[in-house]
């Protein structure tokens, strides 16, 4: 989707910057710098919408002017963003019903960023004026090579809030959705505890109730606060394309955020791009203490890839080229502890993300920030200005301008958010989550060397030699039928759970996996929760966190259980094309998928711990993330925390 002006073919890098944190007469030294360090694209004005609109109705375009006339002296292509993560103070006073509120009831104050909630008509309102304004000004400026909106949709949990806005908004969504209140009560299975409604009116956010709120409800507010942040993004996406024509509309997503879904919200972008913090990222995902040490100074690989996985493929189409808009240049402020990356670590995640199809890797941010909330997060410059560590090592980047060829997996990891929100709400298991299940299998993929593209279920999933659902937990009817006709043709493995509800959260009334039980062969029997520390055994395996059970229903056992209340039940099961694994446990899918792959034709090659290989077009590139010398299957070293490419 390259436009004229912008030609990606080749792979570069960019920037992250705030003039309006510093004076002008640093701007142009900065600009030269910036050039002279290889960088092409330069994102700005996110945040600025003080700087912009200093009072209701009054602009202050001059400072932005000389901004973009001074980066575009130095031939650098601006990323222009529109500054709705941060309504002015003036805008707050005036119309204080913009701010969002907590699931505790609690109105979020003015005085950081993001605080307006998605559904509020007057911010609706706000966001088209600021955006329109600013579209005007600079839509067909030659430096303006396109635009992101807003900044990290959800960032610091706003995703949802619970006050008047987005109640009186979530009640017109349900009546559009159901109709009649005799249609929700059935879905939602509200004769339970007399939670029966008489009235749409009648039904306030899942919020502050005396115990858990109903499931199906808090799936249905998850779907609305979901849309209402896809449609607040395509709002300000159609006057970007109606006022500034031939340029693109990218968003920054962020790591790992299952708040809303991604897929949906991208519909209306060129592509997507996001934050990458891998050192934040491992303090915030990892799942033990001893997780978190090993990977505190280069960040844990298969956390950071599958989101470039994720981004690149979140169209319905397949693949799109993606960016990493903001790359962690150093360490970040926000994690409990925040240590310096090992050396070569910034150059590692870039050369990664490039592996895994990033067309641009843009770095946070230019210079430190010498004020405000975040003056203990590194730039590409330090304080002083002199170049900082990762800064040298973007200076010494030998990967700028390989030709950004696409990525071709063999393997789709299927994905979906409305699998996360019903898992997350009763995951039944310390320790079980839908993020977790879902690396689980992606990280015994990645383990194997095996290229994966994260895809949608109702996208394109043709074309694959193995597809995946680790986590596809709500199935009905149409996603069950679509999963048989692939089946035909690919070999499908899934993961506990699937399958166990139906789209408005209720169990099928025959029982898991529903729909699924003609193509898997089986039905669920049991499942066990096993806490921390309890584990049971199939085989050599050891199965922690959870254990399901099956009937045969013409499928076959090629796994039991060796010991624990299901001793003796098939723990995994082989169906003709379908495979389905009930037990989790990281050895035992090795197992399963050494098997499957070979059988697929997909190639193998078990990798040592940190170690990770990633394919694209005609270049593999090896990537060590250890902080020790390594030796890769033909015999070569890698030193640590370094990569190296081949030409295959
Ligand atoms: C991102 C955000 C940036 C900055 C950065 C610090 O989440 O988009 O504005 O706050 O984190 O790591």
């Amino acid at each position: 989707m390259a436009t004229p002006q912008d030609p990606r073919a080749a792979f570069t890098l960019g920037v992250c910057y705030y003039p309006e944190h510093w004076p002008r007469d640093r701007w142009p030294g900065y600009a030269r710098r910036m050039r002279e360090l290889g960088l092409t694209y330069v994102r700005i004005a996110e945040f600025a919408w003080s700087r912009m609109e200093p009072r209701h109705g009054e602009w202050d375009w001059g400072w932005l002017d000389d901004a973009i006339e001074t980066l575009a002296a130095e031939n650098l292509k601006v990323v222009l963003c529109t500054p709705t993560a941060t309504p002015p103070a003036w805008l707050i006073r005036a119309h204080p019903e913009i701010l969002p509120v907590d699931a505790e009831g609690r109105t979020r104050n003015f005085g950081s960023r993001k605080h307006y909630d998605h559904a509020s008509p007057v911010y609706r309102a706000h966001s088209s004026r600021i955006t329109e304004a600013i579209a005007a000004r600079y839509g067909e400026h030659p430096a303006v090579v396109g635009w992101q909106t807003d900044n990290e949709f959800g960032c610091h949990s706003t995703t949802r809030s619970y006050g008047p806005a987005s109640r009186d908004a979530f009640r017109v969504w349900l009546a559009e959705r159901y109709g009649t209140t005799e249609a929700l009560n059935e879905a939602w299975g509200n004769a339970f505890w007399s939670q029966e409604y008489g009235d749409f009116s009648e039904i306030d956010p899942p919020n502050l109730t005396v115990t858990d709120p109903n499931p199906s409800h808090v799936l249905d507010f998850a779907r609305f606060a979901s849309d209402t942040v896809a449609t607040f993004q395509e709002e300000q996406v159609a006057i970007l394309r109606r006022l500034s024509p031939g340029r693109w509309v990218t968003h920054n997503f962020m790591m790992h955020f299952g708040e809303f879904d991604h897929y949906r919200a991208a519909e209306c972008l060129d592509f997507a791009t996001w934050d990458s913090y891998p050192l934040g990222q491992v303090e915030r995902f990892a799942t033990s203490e001893v997780e978190k040490l090993r990977w505190a100074r280069t960040g844990q690989p298969d956390l950071i890839s599958f989101n470039h996985d994720l981004y690149r493929g979140l169209f319905a189409g397949g693949n799109r080229g993606f960016w990493v808009m903001e790359q962690g240049a150093g360490q970040v402020n926000w994690a409990p502890s925040n240590p310096l990356p090992a050396r070569g670590a910034v150059a590692l995640w870039t050369a990664q993300a490039r592996a895994h199809g990033a067309d641009v890797v843009s770095y946070f941010r230019w210079r430190a920030a010498t004020v405000a909330q975040e003056l203990m997060h590194s730039g590409l410059l330090r304080h002083d200005e002199t170049l900082d560590r990762g800064g040298e090592e973007v200076a010494a980047l030998e990967i700028v301008g390989l030709p950004n060829e696409p990525v071709r997996a063999p393997v789709a990891l299927l994905h979906d958010y409305e699998s996360l929100w019903a898992y997350d709400e009763q995951p039944h298991s310390a320790g079980a989550d839908y993020w977790g299940q879902l690396m689980l299998f992606y990280s015994v993929l990645r383990a194997l060397g095996v290229d994966v593209d994260v895809r949608h279920p109702e996208h394109d999933i043709t074309g694959y030699r193995l597809v995946v659902a680790p986590a596809l937990q709500l199935v009905g009817e149409e996603r069950a039928h679509r999963l048989t006709e692939l089946a035909r043709t690919t070999p499908l493995v899934v993961g506990p759970r699937t399958a166990y509800r139906t789209p408005t959260g209720r169990v099928h009334e025959d029982g898991q996996p529903g729909p699924l039980r003609g193509l898997l062969g089986l039905s669920m029997r049991n499942f066990d929760g096993l806490r921390p520390g309890l584990t049971v055994r199939v085989g050599a395996h050891e199965v922690v966190t959870w254990a399901e059970s099956y009937a045969l229903r013409g499928g076959e056992a090629t796994h039991t259980y060796d010991n624990g209340p299901l001793v003796g039940e098939p723990a995994v099961v082989r169906h003709g094309a379908a495979t389905t694994i009930g037990a989790w446990s990281p050895t035992l899918i090795t197992e399963v998928f050494t098997g499957l792959l070979a059988e697929a034709g997909v190639p193998t090659t078990p990798l040592l711990d940190g170690v990770r290989v990633a394919r694209r077009g005609g270049m593999e590139t090896w990537l060590n993330f250890n902080e020790t010398p390594v030796t890769l299957p033909d015999g070569s070293t890698l030193g640590p925390v370094s990569f190296e490419q081949q030409r295959t």
